[in-house]
């Protein structure tokens, strides 16, 4: 039986952080769509011309574009296991989409984690991130520093800060993709009984420790 999930939160919430490690140790294909967008924009395809600048202003990639890059990530052979969702769905036109697709496969989300944590710790934590050019792997000036300063200790290549860690554009996504936009894809879960909250303010081994026994309890319930 496949494992479906969700990681829903602000930007800079420490989804990414805690995704890769979950989706690594339980064998779930790790599915970012703003990874997958970066990688769109550094490869010049049409999707990645028609993001860049969107995505730069902290606003939303139109839904009919992210559900088609969605719905071909789904179709290969590694989500048979179950995915780890980290930044999809964001609306509720992604999040019935997302249902639909499901339905298709017989399967169904398990759960939506919700990481709560508040502006001003988002806006310290993004001016300090620092992600690499090959595989978005993430770290932090302060709290998870490089061995080498400026380079990837997995696999070598430079980091950079991302465009939209300005802190103007970190406050705009907030409101706009979190306050604003998340609201109804809250309420869409949430009326499924579907959604956990966990204090992602704190170090990431007690966030780590807290989203893991959700998901065991979820595991003892299958
Ligand atoms: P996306 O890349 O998904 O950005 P996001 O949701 O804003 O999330 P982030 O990657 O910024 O943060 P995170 O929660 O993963 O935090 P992280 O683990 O890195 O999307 C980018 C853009 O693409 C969007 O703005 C939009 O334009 C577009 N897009 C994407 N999906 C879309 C969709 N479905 N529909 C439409 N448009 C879409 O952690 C942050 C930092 O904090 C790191 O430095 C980390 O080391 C540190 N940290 C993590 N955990 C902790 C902790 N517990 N304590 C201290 N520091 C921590």
């Amino acid at each position: 039986m496949s494992l479906d999930l969700i990681l829903m939160g602000p930007p800079g919430a420490g989804k990414g952080t805690q995704a890769a490690r979950i989706a690594s140790q339980r064998g779930l294909a790790h599915i970012a769509t703003g990874d997958m967008l970066r990688a769109a924009v550094r490869d010049g395809t049409p999707l990645g011309r028609e993001a860049k600048a969107i995505m730069a202003r902290g606003d939303l990639v139109p839904d009919d574009l992210i559900i088609a890059m969605f719905r071909e990530r789904l179709s290969a052979p590694d989500t048979e296991q179950g995915v780890l969702l980290d930044g999809f769905p964001r609306t509720s036109a992604q999040a019935e989409a997302l249902d639909g697709m499901l339905d298709g496969l017989r399967r169904q989300i398990a759960s939506v984690i919700v990481f709560e944590i508040d502006l001003e710790e988002l806006v310290r934590r993004l001016s300090g991130r620092r992600v690499c050019r090959a595989a978005e792997h993430v770290y932090h000036l302060e709290s998870r520093p490089p061995k080498v300063e400026g380079i990837c200790d997995e696999d070598g290549s430079e980091l950079y800060q991302r465009d939209d860690d300005r802190e103007d554009v970190v406050r705009a996504r907030y409101e706009k993709q979190w306050v604003s936009a998340a609201a109804p894809v809250l309420d869409y879960y949430s009326g499924r009984g579907l959604v956990q909250r966990i204090d992602a303010s704190r170090p990431r081994d007690e966030v780590a420790g807290e989203v893991d026994g959700l998901i065991n309890g979820l595991d003892a319930h299958a």
